[in-house]
C-alpha cells in the first residue's frame, strides 16, 4: 500500500511526532466509540456525566459511571493499536502521546509521555476536599472521601467543566514544534481538542490519519495522508515499516 509506504517515509524523517488519539483506536479493545453507528451517545444519555446533573442526583450518576466505566470498561485490555504506539515512542519515533480517551489503555500497554486531555478514570477527586485517590473498587463503591466525607467523583472532564490545564498546555504547546502528527480514531469533532491536528498543521507537520471512516479532518483536508481501516490492524504494519527501515531515506 503506496500511503502506508509514505506515511512510514514521513515518520522516519520526522524529527518529532506527536500522537493523536480519540475513542476508534479502544473499539477493538471492546469499548464503542461515542458517534456513530453503535457509539455510546445513540444508546446512553450522556447526563449522567454533565456536571450539574452529577451534582444534583450523584446515586443516580453513580449508577450509570460505575456499570459502564468500571465494570464494563474496566474488563478492557490495550489492542495492538496501543501496544503498537507504545513501541513507536520507546524506539524514540514518537513523543508525546495526547489522548482524549479516560481509559487508561495507553499506559497500559507501556506508552509514557502521554497527556489525557480528558482525564482519566483511574483517579476519583473529591469535589470538598480536592484528594486525589486511586479509584479502587471499595471507593467507587462508595464514593466518599475517606478524609472529608465529600462527594467523589472520577478525575474525568464533565460536560460543564473545564480541562485539565498541564495536559492542554503541554499539547498547545508541542503543536508549535512538530513536525508530524499520528491521528488515530477520532471523529475530530470535539472542541478544543480537535484544534490539535489543526493547529499542527497550520505550524507545518504534516498529518497522518488513520480511521475507519472519513473524520473531519479527512473531509476538510487536514490530513495529509488517510490510512484508511482499522487501527489494530494499520498500526502495528506502519510501526514495524518505520523502525525496520529506519535510516533508509537518508
Ligand atoms: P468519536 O466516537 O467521536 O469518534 C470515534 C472515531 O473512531 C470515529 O471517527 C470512527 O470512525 C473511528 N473508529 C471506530 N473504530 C475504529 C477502529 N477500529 N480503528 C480506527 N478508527 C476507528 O470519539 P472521539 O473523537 O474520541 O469526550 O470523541 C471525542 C470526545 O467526545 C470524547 O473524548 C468524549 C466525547 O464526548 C468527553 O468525554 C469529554
Amino acid at each position: 500500500m503506496r500511503d502506508l509506504e509514505n506515511a512510514a517515509s514521513i515518520l522516519r524523517k520526522s524529527a518529532r511526532t506527536m500522537i493523536f488519539t480519540g475513542a476508534g483506536i479502544s473499539v477493538e479493545s471492546g469499548i464503542p466509540p461515542f458517534r456513530g453507528n453503535g457509539g455510546l451517545w445513540e444508546k446512553v444519555d450522556p447526563s449522567f456525566i454533565e456536571i450539574n446533573t452529577f451534582l444534583r442526583h450523584p446515586e443516580e450518576s453513580w449508577a450509570k459511571i460505575r456499570e459502564l466505566f468500571y465494570d464494563h470498561w474496566g474488563q478492557a485490555e490495550p489492542n495492538p493499536a496501543h501496544y503498537a504506539l507504545a513501541e513507536l515512542q520507546k524506539a524514540g519515533k514518537a513523543g508525546l502521546l495526547v489522548t482524549q480517551n479516560i481509559d487508561c489503555l495507553h499506559q497500559r500497554a507501556g506508552s509514557v509521555n502521554v497527556a489525557e486531555f480528558h482525564g482519566t478514570l483511574e483517579y476519583l477527586i473529591c469535589l470538598k476536599c480536592g484528594m486525589r485517590l486511586k479509584a479502587e473498587k471499595d471507593l467507587t463503591d462508595q464514593p466518599v472521601c475517606p478524609a472529608c466525607s465529600g462527594l467523589l467523583k472520577p478525575d474525568v472532564v464533565f460536560f460543564g467543566e473545564g480541562l485539565p490545564e498541564e495536559a492542554t498546555d503541554l499539547a498547545f504547546e508541542e503543536v508549535k514544534h512538530v513536525d508530524a502528527v499520528i491521528v488515530v480514531g477520532t471523529s475530530g469533532e470535539v472542541m478544543p481538542a480537535c484544534l490539535i491536528p489543526r493547529y499542527a498543521k497550520r505550524n507545518g507537520a504534516q498529518i497522518i490519519e488513520i480511521n475507519l471512516d472519513p473524520s473531519a479532518f479527512t473531509r476538510e483536508g487536514i490530513s495529509d495522508l488517510f490510512l484508511q481501516g482499522k487501527a489494530g490492524g494499520i498500526l502495528p504494519e506502519l510501526v514495524k515499516k518505520v523502525l525496520e527501515e529506519e535510516g533508509s531515506d537518508i
